[in-house]
């Protein structure tokens, strides 16, 4: 769903895309889509659901919440302390399972094997791929005991279960705990927020710099008016290709740094120097500089 603070809340923006299924605003605390600031809002976003969703709709009909920990597409939004336990609360509350979408925070990405973990909250279902088999294509879904007891042969799939996407998975999930990737992403995570924190310093246009691991996001804004600088994201994205660095963008105007689990400082240097030399080049060319 995309809310902006300035444009505030409206019906459409909840109401079901496919039948049977709300969306609701997320734990956006640089943008809050209901204009509060964290922490005094005390979470009020997942209390916005009672509020807007259940008053109206019976909680009993709702089969589940579906979340993703850090969202990715949505412009990689870390939402604030609590807020997976608050939601986790009210899942409980209502007897809701809370399946959480691992997809793209899922396997090691954020320097833990799931992002939940982070943040101390059990899903009942989580669901996995990407990553799963580092590029094969494969999907899991897992969950707890008392939610699979489907009978035997309740779901299938054509390609379910391939062997050589899951010999790939073994041995990525093998690399990933026995080459100390965990490890590496946190340390290497850390080094690119510091970098991305710096030139935030220096660059009025980085608005927000977020993320776990190797999950980063930078924000990049209009100074003045603190909008998404779509257009800057944009060139920069082009820029840093030329200079041999991949960046796909996520949300209306986040850069997305995801690299390897493997990578090492003197890339992570490397992608700060080039993103760095790129996003002067366009704040130059758009008259931001
Ligand atoms: C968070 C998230 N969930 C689910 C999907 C869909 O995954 P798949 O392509 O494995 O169906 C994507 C794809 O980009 C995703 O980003």
């Amino acid at each position: 769903m995309s809310l902006s603070a300035s444009k505030g809340i409206h019906r459409q923006d909840f109401e079901p895309l496919v039948g049977g299924i709300l969306h609701v605003p997320y734990g956006y605390c640089y943008r809050c889509p209901i204009n509060l600031t964290y922490p005094s809002c005390n979470i009020d976003c997942i209390d916005f659901i009672e509020r807007n969703i259940f008053r109206f709709n019976d909680p009993s009909e709702f089969a589940a919440i579906f979340v993703e920990p850090i969202q990715g597409e949505g412009g990689y939004v870390l939402p604030p302390e609590g807020w997976h336990a608050k939601l986790r609360a009210l899942c409980d509350q209502h007897g809701i399972l809370l399946v959480a979408d691992e997809v793209q925070t899922g396997m090691g990405r954020t320097g833990r094997f799931f992002a939940m973990d982070h943040f101390g909250v059990e899903p009942d279902i989580t669901c996995i791929a990407k990553g799963i088999a580092n590029g094969l294509p494969l999907g899991a879904i897992v969950a707890k005991a008392e939610v699979m007891d489907w009978e035997y042969g309740s779901h299938a799939n054509t390609f379910g279960g391939n062997p050589v996407a899951c010999a790939a998975a073994m041995e990525t999930i093998r690399v990933i705990e026995e080459e100390g990737l965990l490890e590496n992403a946190i340390a290497m995570g850390q080094r690119l927020m510091l970098g991305l924190g710096h030139l935030a310093e220096e660059h009025p246009t980085i608005g927000d710099v977020r993320g776990l691991g190797l999950m980063v996001g930078a924000e990049l804004i209009e100074p003045e008016t603190g909008e998404h600088a779509k257009k800057l994201r944009d060139l920069v994205s082009d820029k840093v290709y030329y200079r041999g660095m991949l960046i796909l963008g996520a949300g209306p105007s986040t850069m997305r740094f995801l690299p390897p689990l493997n990578v090492t400082t003197h890339e992570i240097d490397l992608a700060l120097d080039i993103f760095a030399q790129a996003l002067h080049e366009g704040e130059v060319e758009l008259g931001m500089g």
